[in-house]
């Protein structure tokens, strides 16, 4: 079992690239079945979620090759079965992608029920209901997901709540459908935008992605033959600006949109930090102790649940007391026990924690309890007092790419140890 060990009391100083969005390249990898041709991504993470995605189309029939270790050619003209390994599609959640992707382009798809990380009740009765609309027929059996269609036509779907995976997913199951697709209530974060940006390079009919409305003209096919290149993590890039704030650092963020991170800006600003931004490059920097503030996690453009952890640690060692609302999952505060055991005052129930401020935090050995948290733990090693060491690194390892060189770049004292 791997640990990072990391020597606390760490101001972060220096320069970050930021990766390709972990979620945007899960979809995007998927929607490549769509295509019946051949395709070049670039800018993709090198992360294991994205690995275990290569595998399963490999044994749909795909042919993936890796150019670089950021970009990927892959080549969906044969592709031999729609039913995607039961093992592998469990172990993760964007593999509910594979079934939209499939419906739309064998009319029928079956995946294992997604896993993923632990963050409560995690249902996809949108997908499903959106799926239903376009003429498909759902059903879930023995820890299996089953679509099938002999025809998807276009149809108006509203989703009951905002929803990621709902749109992407209805997204891709529309857009070879016959007829137009009309999605209401759609989700707004940038990799929807990627998504389908990505869709649209290799030739279909997607608009209004990035407002709550999304309509979709359905094609006859996509054929490829272009190369595109994967949004940057807002996830990661907001991730090094409250690493920034907490360790009372210096750090220039490279390779990042400044608007996909408007709300971090927002909250980082009052909390204390400086931000500047010009063209793609972040710089965050802070000199005091940061302020309290409230937070309520809500879909984009509001502060995203998956920067909620991060937040959290900066939050523990501010002036005064904080509160955070996490409206999205229902089991988002475990890592504020792991905080607890560094001397945080956090008191967490259900879906709201209390963050009293202390001074410092002192190192000890802590569990990533999800990938996020995972990072949250990194950066309260670094900013502690002592050692900290930071076990079940395979959550992290699943959504940020080379993420202790990246902290050690910025003065970090981190290693990987093998126990
Ligand atoms: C995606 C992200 C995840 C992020 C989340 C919210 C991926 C692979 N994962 O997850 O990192 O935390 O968005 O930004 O992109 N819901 C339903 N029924 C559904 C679908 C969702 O009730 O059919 C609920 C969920 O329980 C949750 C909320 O809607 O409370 C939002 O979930 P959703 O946006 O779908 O999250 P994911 O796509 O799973």
């Amino acid at each position: 079992m791997d640990k990072l060990v990391i020597e606390g009391s760490t101001r972060l100083c220096g320069e970050v690239e930021i990766s390709g969005a972990k979620n945007a390249a899960l979809a995007i990898i998927p929607a490549t079945l769509l295509i019946n041709g051949v395709c070049t991504i670039d800018n993709v993470p090198n992360i294991s979620d994205v690995k275990i995605y290569c595998d399963i189309l490999k044994e749909l029939g795909a042919v993936i090759k890796w150019n670089t270790p950021n970009e990927l050619t892959v080549d969906t003209r044969n592709i031999t079965s729609s039913r995607a390994p039961v093992e592998k599609t469990s172990k993760f959640r964007a593999s509910y992608y594979l079934l939209g992707a499939l419906l739309g382009r064998c009319g029928d798809a079956q995946v294992g029920i997604p896993g993923g990380c632990n963050l409560g009740a995690r249902p996809i009765d949108q997908h499903i209901k959106g799926f239903e609309a376009l003429g498909a027929n759902v059903e879930t059996t023995k820890g299996t997901i089953t679509a099938t269609a002999s025809r998807l036509k276009g149809s108006s779907i509203y989703l009951d709540m905002v929803s990621v995976g709902a749109t992407i997913n209805v997204m891709l199951a529309s857009v070879l459908a016959e007829g137009t697709t009309t999605i209401d209530n759609v989700a707004k974060e940038p990799h929807i935008v990627d998504v389908a940006n990505f869709l649209n390079t290799m030739g279909a009919d997607i608009r209004g992605a990035g407002t709550d409305v999304i309509k979709i003209n359905g094609v006859k096919e996509l054929k490829g033959n272009a190369t595109y290149s994967v949004v940057p993590d807002q996830i990661e890039a907001g991730t090094f600006m409250i690493a920034a704030l907490a360790s009372k650092g210096d750090i220039n963020i490279k390779n990042c949109v400044a608007e996909h991170l408007e709300f971090v800006t927002a909250k980082i600003l009052e909390m204390g930090a400086n931000v500047s931004c010009e063209g793609d490059n972040i710089h965050v920097w802070c000199n005091k102790r940061p302020s309290k503030v409230n937070i309520k996690t809500l879909p984009h453009p509001g502060f995203p649940t998956d920067l909620q952890s991060q937040i959290g640690v900066a939050l523990s060692i501010s002036e005064g007391t904080s509160i955070i609302n996490e409206s999205i999952w229902d089991s988002r505060f475990q890592y504020t026990a792991e905080l607890n055991k560094m001397g945080a005052k956090i008191i967490a129930q259900g879906k709201s924690a209390v963050f009293e401020g202390v001074e410092k935090l002192y190192g000890c050995p802590v569990y990533a309890t999800d990938l996020r948290a995972g990072a949250a733990l990194i950066i309260a090693g670094i900013i502690a007092n002592g050692t900290t060491e930071v076990y079940n690194l395979n959550h992290i390892d699943r959504g940020y790419e080379n993420i202790e060189e990246k902290f050690r770049k910025l003065g970090a004292k981190i290693q990987r140890v093998s126990e």
